[in-house]
């Protein structure tokens, strides 16, 4: 699957594809305008002196012509947004995510068993298929945005929001909270991984599990060693300890791509390394350094994590 860099040049979606169109008619737009007032500057300059039809100058160049190409940008525009997707989440797969500093949860409904699959910071979608992403936030306003699946949408305390949104091809698409929310704001991205429908039901299905049992002696101490650091306190390992929801579910966390919300990509080394000490590597976040932990109580956890794809 093709890890795809964060653009607004490469929509990949319906609405994005509207998006990029008026992002380029206006860029067009103003770049002929630019030409022509610079045009017009210098013949001025070049021949100075000279009397000029100041009326028609100031009236059509002030007054009529802006009148006239906003007017016809605004026609345009509003006639090309009856195409944008309408926000619903009618006939669509509903996806909930909340904005936390500085992650995303991620739930789904699984149909199978009526339970919530509680996941962070990557999103499945299916290909070919509206999504309705329901948005709200646990503190602060955030915004999500995934310049090449479609707009911003705001996400506000105390108000659920929403966007729909299309992947027409698969792909890993990167996204980043789009409003200032803190001093982790630039480190609070997210991944929609799109993918073939049955691919995503297999995926889906996966994440419906409980945690992979810990099958050698180093796996059975790291999970010992998440349970004596009191790791559930914020943390949910379905099948270990449920309840923890402050921080990201773990249940699948060596599965996902990334840690600490697109900051670290996700093996053992990266996983020790924020376990002992979050604070350097994301100064703020909610994340404290574990106490007093040894070299291989803290290999063990981070090898538990990893394995729990
Ligand atoms: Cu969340 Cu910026």
């Amino acid at each position: 699957m093709s890890a795809q860099i964060q653009s607004i040049l490469h929509p990949a979606g319906p609405d994005a594809h509207i998006i990029t169109h008026f992002a380029w008619v206006m860029f067009g737009a103003g770049t002929l305008i630019l030409i022509g007032v610079m045009a017009l500057a210098v013949v001025a300059f070049r021949r100075p002196g000279r009397p000029v039809r100041t009326r028609l100058w100031i009236f059509g160049g002030g007054i009529v012509f802006p009148v006239v190409l906003l007017t016809a940008l605004l026609a345009w525009s509003t006639w090309r947004s009856v195409d944008l997707t309408v926000q619903t989440s009618n006939k669509a797969l509903a996806i909930s995510v909340t904005g936390n500093m500085w992650w995303w949860k991620v739930r789904y409904y699984d149909p199978i068993s009526g339970r919530e699959i509680v996941t962070a910071n990557e999103i499945h979608i299916p290909t070919g298929r509206n999504v309705y992403i329901g948005l709200n936030s646990a503190d602060v306003i955030h915004s999500f945005w995934v310049p090449a699946l479609a707009g911003k949408r705001d996400l506000i305390p105390g108000r659920v929001t929403g966007l729909t949104l299309r992947a027409d091809k698969p792909g890993v698409y990167r996204g980043q909270c789009a409003e200032y929310c803190g001093e982790q704001h630039a480190l609070m991205a997210m991944h929609v991984v799109a993918s073939p429908p049955a691919e995503f039901e297999a995926w889906l299905a996966h994440q419906a599990q409980p945690a992979a049992p810990a099958t050698t002696p180093m796996l059975v101490r790291g999970r010992a060693v998440f349970l004596a650091q009191r790791c559930q306190a914020c943390h949910t390992i379905r099948g270990v300890a449920e309840g923890g929801e402050l921080g990201p579910d773990l249940t699948h966390v060596g599965g996902r791509m990334w840690i600490a919300a697109g900051t670290l990509p996700t093996h053992i080394g990266t996983l020790g390394g924020w376990i002992a000490d979050p604070q350097s590597i994301k100064p703020g976040a909610r994340m404290p350094a574990a106490g007093n932990i040894d070299g291989e109580s803290l290999r063990a956890l981070a090898a538990y994590l990893e394995h729990l794809k």
